[in-house]
Formats: C-alpha cells, structure tokens, sequence
C-alpha cells in the first residue's frame, strides 16, 4: 500500500471485474470500473492528458483560464485537474445535465454556463460552438476542445487500451462502449489495431443518435433526436473520430439504459450513470466466446 501524493496519481489503473449475476448468454462479460477515478467516470485521464499535453507544449501555465464545452464529467475530470494545478476554469454545460455534476463542478471552483440542451452543432447557443465562442472573447484563454483535441485519444491509446489487455490476460474478443467525444473509441481502436486486431468493436448508442445509422447503413441523417442518457450518442462526428473498426452498432432507448443501469446495480452491485446502463443493455449484442485452446 502506498501514500500518494496528489489525487491526480490516482486517475487510471481502474479495475476489472467479471459479471457474475447478470445474463451475458454464452459470454464472459468483464466491467471495467471507470467509476474508480477519482472524478467518478473514464473522462479524468482525458482532463489530465489535456491539460498536462498543453503544459508541456508551452500554451498554458498556472493561473490561465481554460474553457470547455461538456456534458459534464469531462468538466469533472478538467476540474480535478486544473484545481489542483492552479487555473481557472469555465465549463459550458447542456441543461439536461444531473443536478449533482453541476453541484459537484460549482464545489470544485468552476465557473459553470448553462446553455440548451435542444439544439445542435451550428447554433450558437450550443454547448461546444458557446464554449469556442466565450475561450475567444475571453483575453487569454485556452479552449480545451475534447472534439478535436489528439491528447483526448492518445489518453485511452497509452492508459485505457494497455490496461484491458493486461488485465484480459491479451484475450479480449469485443469491446462495447459508447461514443460521446470519440476518444475512447478512436484510442482503444488505435492501439488495439495493433496489440490485438481480432478484437471486435461495438457501439452501444443512445436512440436518437445519429453514430448508429453511419455505422450500420453507412450513411449521415442531419436530423438527431435528444435522449437522456449522458455523455454518449452525436448529433455529429467529431473531426478526432475513426470508426474505421468498428463492426457494428446498437441503438438502446433510454428506458433500457436507465432500466439496465439499476439491473447492474441490484445484481452486481455496481453502481453505474446511463451511460453505462446503456453499455450494458447491449451486451446481447456481444459474441459468442471464441474457443481458446
Ligand atoms: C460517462 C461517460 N462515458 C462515456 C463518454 C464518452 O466517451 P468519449 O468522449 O471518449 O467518446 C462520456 C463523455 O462525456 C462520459 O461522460
């Protein structure tokens, strides 16, 4: 057991635990517990490797302002992250966001804007074109921007990917997870592309997303329609995204998510946001186990 010096020394390295109650047809379905990190969701490592990225290229020091646009735990981990070092922080929130995260932003000294939930990409009023706007009229701040940002991949590239692996022992048939700003997807499939390409990708979606329908049909609606899920599903793609590996993708309705979200919670006693509800709800969408030998 050892003392660590800073919360931040304890963002990543979560654990993995493998389903025993909930109903995974013929596969073995392993969690991994990104509710570990310190802010409580997989968006920590991304407030770290931003923000330390921006150190290390000389844009930033303590006592800057810095500005994002998120659904709330990106904020979360930004805001760990930047109380801890010393700036300042304004975060630019859509209004269907829980009660608790905007609390819990306010407590940890940032500076929080609510803006519309009910519009998309290309109206001023929403959440990630109103960030880019106040970082520019803002004198010397600095617009994290997740959407388009590498640090965010590279994160789950060098943290996330090498962590289930080794904890899977190297066998890992298909991965599920949700697409909000993409990095987890885009890292994981960068470094799985070359650790163990036979891995399978699945998007679990929110209904009302538009990721489904690209990844499955191949083709892009301009309409979206909201949901009350977190963090995951577009109503764009993001200019760090690459779907390139993903085989295919799942659109789960909102009650499912939250319905599957307190299925997880009574029978493995995990307590998990929607996203994960969603996550979870498609697993019956998973493959059957390879045989190993
Ligand atoms: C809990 C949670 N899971 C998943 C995601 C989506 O991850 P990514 O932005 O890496 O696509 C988010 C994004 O906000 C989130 O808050």
């Amino acid at each position: 057991m050892t003392i660590h010096s800073s919360v931040l020394e304890l963002i990543g390295r979560t654990p993995m635990v493998q389903a025993q109650r909930l109903d995974a047809g013929r596969c073995d379905l392993f969690l991994k517990l990104e509710s570990a990190n310190p802010g409580g969701s997989i968006k920590d490592r991304i407030g770290l490797s931003m923000i330390e990225a921006a150190e290390r290229a000389g844009r930033i020091r303590p006592g800057d302002t810095l500005v994002e646009g998120t659904a709330g735990n990106t904020g979360i981990g930004l805001a760990l992250v930047a109380q801890q070092k010393g700036y300042k922080l304004i975060l630019v929130v859509p209004d269907k966001m829980s009660r608790e995260k905007i609390f819990n932003l306010k407590a940890m000294g940032a500076e929080v804007v609510l803006t519309r939930s009910d519009v998309a990409k290309g109206h001023p009023d929403y959440y990630q074109d109103l960030a880019e706007r106040l970082a520019r009229e803002t004198p010397g701040a600095y617009f994290i921007n997740q959407f388009g940002n590498p640090d965010n991949p590279l994160a789950h590239e060098q943290t996330t990917g090498p962590e289930i692996l080794e904890q899977m022992d190297g066998r890992v048939d298909a991965i599920v997870f949700g697409c909000g700003s993409s990095g987890t997807m885009t890292g994981l499939s960068r470094y799985f592309a070359q650790a163990s390409p036979d891995t399978q990708f699945i998007l679990a979606d929110p209904v009302g997303s538009i990721l489904t329908q690209y990844i499955n049909e191949g083709t892009l609606s301009t309409k979206s329609a909201s949901w009350m899920v977190e963090g995951i599903g577009e109503d764009f793609l993001p200019s760090i995204s690459d779907f390139s590996r993903v085989a295919k993708a799942y659109a789960i309705p909102d009650k499912e998510s939250f319905l599957t979200a307190r299925e997880l919670l009574a029978k493995e006693g995990i307590l998990g946001g929607s996203s994960t509800g969603t996550l979870v709800a498609a697993r019956a969408a998973l493959l059957p186990r390879a045989d190993r030998t």
